[in-house]
């Protein structure tokens, strides 16, 4: 043929082979059709007969002629053998059955026998189903018995898919990859086997804690969830450590924190020998926060000292934050852990929240009112005064605030302050306590002749004598409402008397006047022996808020020249 070039040939040519193609498979088509159902001169199978033992299987498809036509199969005795529409022969039981081919159209048909005998080999295995985990291994057990007179034959093993499990000449399964296989155990000659299906699992790769640190409080249990790499792992379990179990304890599979402290988690799968940490923080935080007082009023430029602690007492962070709602009203400075003074700045009500330092949302509040300081102007510094003064209902005498001559002259002490003396004269008795009174009420003649004494008999200067001395007219004994206990000397101090008046004398409506370290205020040098009565409500206040008169009053104590 004469070669030829260019497209347009190759196109034609091309077009013909496959319309002469299609032409052809078409009638090839109808003429396996046409066969099928008209054309069956024949049916034959190779073999007359087949001898099977139990469990074999033979493909005994039978022939026709013309070739290729489709036929029937059926066997007489289904329990001895049974045969598929494609002609496979299973050998169920001893036996004989007649497998027929047969074409419907043509009415042709072919028979084989097939004889079925018992397998001289039983074979049995242990398992029929077996889980493993990559790079175990398992070596499978046999049962089987042999009746014939040769040698027992020898059983082969395969398994289905190697890239799962292989398995030895001698049955030793090992578990390669993750899957599911089948192991076959196997004698062709004698037509045995039996198969073990297999699923391969994936050793655990990586063990980890979802979270790498928590924090709990003490007595709170905490469960750490734990993530497992691949899926599918047979042996998930683990079993988890701690570094220290006085701080957090392992309690089944959780962890409940102990003390304040740090501890590392262990999670250890045995299986792979995996493992993972993580950090526990065990606190204890705070939980309440009490305050010594909830409502406090002062005047402007006042303040008062409050206290506050926080619970439980061994809570990580015991310190306190002070905050005023209004700083414009009343603000709070820290004076010492868990102390305040809370200070009066201008007419209003706030509120002072005393928080835990850590743990805000736990608070105690104070109630904070705030007034404007009554103006009451001291009167003439003159030999002659002629009116006492009082603020806020106290009778005031001090170096500012005098006394008029002849007040109270004669009068000895009030009588609520003798009563007073003698109430706590009685308890202080009982406690094994003897209270008397070493100067009570003195005249203004009397103060005259004490504090000039000092000058001219002592021979100390005015200005020291004035440190322990009121001038006439500026003494409290002369007002009947001070009383000097025992002695009024440095030697009362530190005596049993000493310190049971000042711890008690608030009971029964009295102050200690003049305390340590406020002679800048009182204009007094401390002295532990005299106590002034102010009736129980005003001794408490005063007490309570930690000021000497002068401070709580908001008043001076200066003599005017
Ligand atoms: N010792 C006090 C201050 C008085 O003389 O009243
Ligand atoms: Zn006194």
């Amino acid at each position: 043929m004469k070669n030829v070039t260019g497209n347009k040939h190759l196109v034609l040519k091309t077009a013909i082979v496959v319309l002469v193609a299609v032409i052809g498979i078409s009638l090839g088509y109808v003429g396996v059709g046409w066969i099928n159902s008209y054309n069956v001169e024949k049916v034959y199978f190779d073999k007359g007969e087949y001898d099977l033992y139990e469990g074999q299987t033979v493909d005994v498809t039978a022939k026709t002629d013309p070739f290729g036509a489709k036929v029937a199969y059926s066997s007489n005795n289904e329990n001895v053998a049974a045969v598929s529409g494609n002609g496979r022969i299973t050998a169920l039981s001893q036996g004989e059955a007649v497998i027929t081919a047969f074409h419907k159209k043509s009415g042709k048909r072919a028979t084989v026998r097939v004889v079925v005998m018992r397998s001289k080999l039983i074979l049995n295995l242990t398992v029929s189903a077996l889980d493993l985990d990559v790079g175990e291994t398992y070596k499978l057990q046999t049962v089987s018995s042999f009746s014939g007179s040769e040698e027992k034959p020898q059983l082969k093993f395969r398994s289905e898919d190697t890239s799962v499990a292989e398995v030895s000449d001698d049955g030793e399964i090992s578990a390669v990859g993750r899957g599911e296989t089948t192991v076959v155990v196997y004698n062709e000659e004698y037509g045995v086997s039996k198969e073990v299906s297999l699923k391969v699992r994936p050793l655990l790769e990586k063990l980890s804690f979802a979270e790498g640190f928590a924090e709990i409080a003490v007595g709170e249990r905490y469960v750490p969830q734990l993530e497992l790499f691949p899926d599918g792992v047979r042996d998930t379990q683990v079993e988890l450590k701690t570094s220290n179990d006085l701080v957090a304890a392992i309690v089944g599979d959780g962890v409940v924190g102990k003390a304040s402290g740090d501890a590392f988690i262990t999670a250890t799968n045995k299986s792979s020998g995996k493992s993972t940490t993580m950090l526990v923080r065990v606190v204890r935080p705070a939980a309440s926060v009490r305050v010594d007082k909830t409502a406090v009023s002062l005047y402007e430029d006042q303040y008062a000292e409050v206290n506050a602690e926080v619970f439980p007492e061994n809570a990580d962070n015991t310190d306190v934050l002070w905050t005023s709602s209004d700083e414009g009203v009343a603000k709070v400075n820290v004076v010492a852990k868990g102390k305040a003074r809370i200070e009066g700045v201008s007419e209003g009500k706030c509120t002072v929240r005393a928080a835990s330092a850590d743990t805000p949302g736990v608070y105690a509040e104070i109630e904070v009112t705030v007034s404007k300081r009554q103006v009451t102007k001291p009167p003439q510094q003159t030999e002659n005064i002629s009116k006492e003064t009082y603020i806020n209902g106290i009778l005031v005498v001090n170096k500012t605030y005098g006394l008029p001559k002849n007040y109270n002259e004669g009068g000895g002490l009030t009588a609520e302050t003798a009563a007073a003396f003698e109430e706590m004269k009685k308890a202080a008795a009982k406690d094994g306590i003897s209270l008397r009174i070493a100067s009570g009420y003195r005249s203004y003649n009397h103060q005259k002749r004490l504090f000039e004494g000092y000058l001219t008999r002592r021979g100390q200067s005015r200005e020291y004598v004035e440190t322990y001395s009121a001038r006439p007219g500026h003494s409290e004994h002369q007002a009947g409402v001070a009383i000097d206990v025992n002695m009024a000397s440095d030697a009362f101090l530190g005596t049993p008397a000493q310190k049971w008046l000042d711890k008690h004398c608030v009971e029964y409506g009295f102050i200690i006047r003049y305390p340590e370290g406020k002679q800048q205020y009182t204009g007094f040098k401390y002295e532990p022996w005299h106590v002034r009565y102010l009736g129980k409500e005003n001794a408490e206040k005063v007490s309570s808020s930690g000021l000497c008169l002068e401070e709580y009053l908001g008043i001076t104590s200066e003599y005017a020249d």
